[in-house]
């Protein structure tokens, strides 16, 4: 520890306290003798407290009040008043019982005054009758002890003599005439480093450090003789939570810039599609289970057949007639579903325009009719990525995905072939996760069947990938339950970082 990232305020401190012949100091005296407020000192104490240059210990004491009414400064103890009456009858002896009754006192103050006179030596019990003994002129202990408390207020348990320790253990045992409590207080000392650093300041060297260096001082000129503090920027400082962006739509954002830098271009498009682009361009035949209602969520309207582009609608029923050698229909067509992938975007955005090359992708809402499972959301999001050109090929595809995919901070890659109905060759990218210590699959891709393209007029090769984007939010949040992204839980959602290194 150097003293070099010590505030003013902890310097005084340490001068005081290294100084202080009677350490610990309780917080008070720091404050009296470093002339700090006692905010400061607290603030000043937790910081070095942190830093282990000061060590503080809680001490706790007992204090004595009286109980006696404020304006019956000269009290009258019971025995006091039972040895004032029998002096006063002028006799030597009195029977107990009329002592008792002729006295206006309660009888547990009567039994607790009577055994006092007797322990103080003022009378001898006989029989049925008590005897005044000797001198009664001066005060008892328990007497001087309350006198005390009159004047002073209040007593500290530790400062009372062995005598008077004595009387306030049998005053605290009698009905109402003490009050004790405790009061705990902090004392601070030095640690050895404390000291050590101690050792090597001033008061001179205390002087006022600036913290903020303002336009006043440029201008001025002062700041070339102003001492400025130093900033420990290693110190620990409190959690803030700030309002921020929602981890998924932080990936999202970086999903998109990483395409950017790769020279793509977004593109966008509606959750609803027709059968007809979310499966029939795509070469999905009819009865392919990805279309059955437990897979798909279809909505009751349907589009005007006569909506669909004719010529298109020729090209593709005729290629679904011939390649899957089925009857095509129309009325499985035109069902509206809410799209199950991002591709239909890319292929009506391809159909349009038609660029002989191009790079362009889109990360979007889609919706599958699944159960839900720590691992299966019914609505999630997709990432596409599309390249068209002349001399494309699989090896481009695959060295696409490892650019992509170290972008994302994804090292390990590999590829295994599968089938979709649109592609082909068809692949499935597999990324090693070191903190599992697992492969998991990622996208889907591959390169567009003829009967895709032709249908929509793409000459070129056409490159494609997808997939969830959840799944790259779990390898990168370190989580085991998909649904956990969309609780919106407080605690996780804080616990992200902001920026990952
Ligand atoms: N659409 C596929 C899916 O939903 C992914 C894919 C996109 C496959 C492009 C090939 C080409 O999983």
């Amino acid at each position: 520890m150097s003293s070099l990232g010590l505030h003013p305020i902890e310097k005084k401190i340490m001068i005081f306290l290294s100084k202080e012949p009677t350490e610990p100091a309780s917080l008070d005296e720091v404050v009296a003798g470093t002339k700090l407020s006692i905010d400061q000192v607290r603030r000043g104490m937790e910081w070095m407290k942190f830093k282990k240059l000061v060590t503080m210990t809680n001490e706790t004491n007992t204090y004595i009040t009286s109980n006696v009414k404020k304006d019956n400064l000269q009290i009258k103890l019971p025995e006091r008043i039972i040895v004032e009456h029998i002096s006063r009858t002028g006799k030597d002896s009195i029977e107990i019982k009329n002592l008792a009754n002729s006295l206006p006192l309660e009888r547990a103050d009567f039994n607790a005054g009577l055994a006092t006179a007797i322990k103080n030596g003022w009378i001898l019990p006989k029989d049925e009758f008590i005897i005044l003994n000797m001198s009664t002129k001066g005060n008892s202990p328990q007497e001087n002890l309350l006198q005390r408390l009159t004047v002073e207020k209040k007593i500290k348990t530790s400062d009372l003599d062995a005598g008077e320790l004595d009387a306030y253990l049998a005053l605290k045992k009698r009905p109402r005439l003490l009050i004790s409590h405790k009061e705990t207080i902090i004392k601070v000392s030095l640690t050895e480093s404390g000291r050590v650093a101690a050792s090597t300041m001033s008061d001179s060297n205390s002087e006022v450090e600036v913290s903020k260096l303002t336009s006043n001082l440029l201008r001025s000129g002062r700041w070339k003789h102003t001492k400025f503090s130093a900033l420990d920027v290693s110190a620990d400082v409190h959690n803030h939570s700030f309002g921020r962006i929602h981890p998924l739509n932080d990936l999202i954002r970086e999903v998109k810039e990483i395409f950017i830098s790769m020279g793509f271009s977004e593109i966008d498009g509606p959750f609803i599609q027709s059968s007809f682009w979310n499966f029939d361009v795509l070469f999905t035949p009819q009865d392919h289970p990805a279309r059955e209602m437990q897979d798909t969520f279809y909505l009751n309207n349907r589009i005007p057949a006569e909506q669909l582009d004719r010529d298109l609608v020729r090209k593709v029923s005729r290629v679904h007639n011939r390649g899957w050698k089925y009857k095509w229909k129309m009325n499985n067509a035109i069902k509206h579903v809410l799209r199950t992938h991002t591709t239909p975007i890319t292929l009506r955005y391809l159909s349009d325009g038609v660029p002989t090359e191009g790079r362009i992708f889109s990360v979007g809402r889609v919706f599958r009719n699944e159960k839900m499972t720590f691992k299966h959301l019914l609505e999630f999001h997709q990432i596409e990525g599309v390249v068209t050109g002349k001399s494309l090929s699989l090896r481009d595809l695959m060295g696409l995905q490892k650019l992509f995919y170290s972008k994302l901070g994804i090292k390990k890659v590999k590829f295994w072939p599968t089938f979709f109905p649109y592609t082909e060759p068809s692949l499935q990218s597999m990324v090693y996760v070191e903190d599992k210590g697992k492969w998991i699959e990622l996208f889907g891709m591959g390169i567009f069947r003829p009967e895709v393209v032709r249908s929509i007029g793409i000459k070129g090769t056409t490159l494609a990938w997808g997939g969830g984007l959840e799944r790259i939010a779990m390898i990168r949040y370190g989580m085991t339950d998909v649904r956990q992204m969309y609780e919106n839980k407080l605690s996780w959602l804080r616990s992200v970082p902001v920026c990952q290194l």
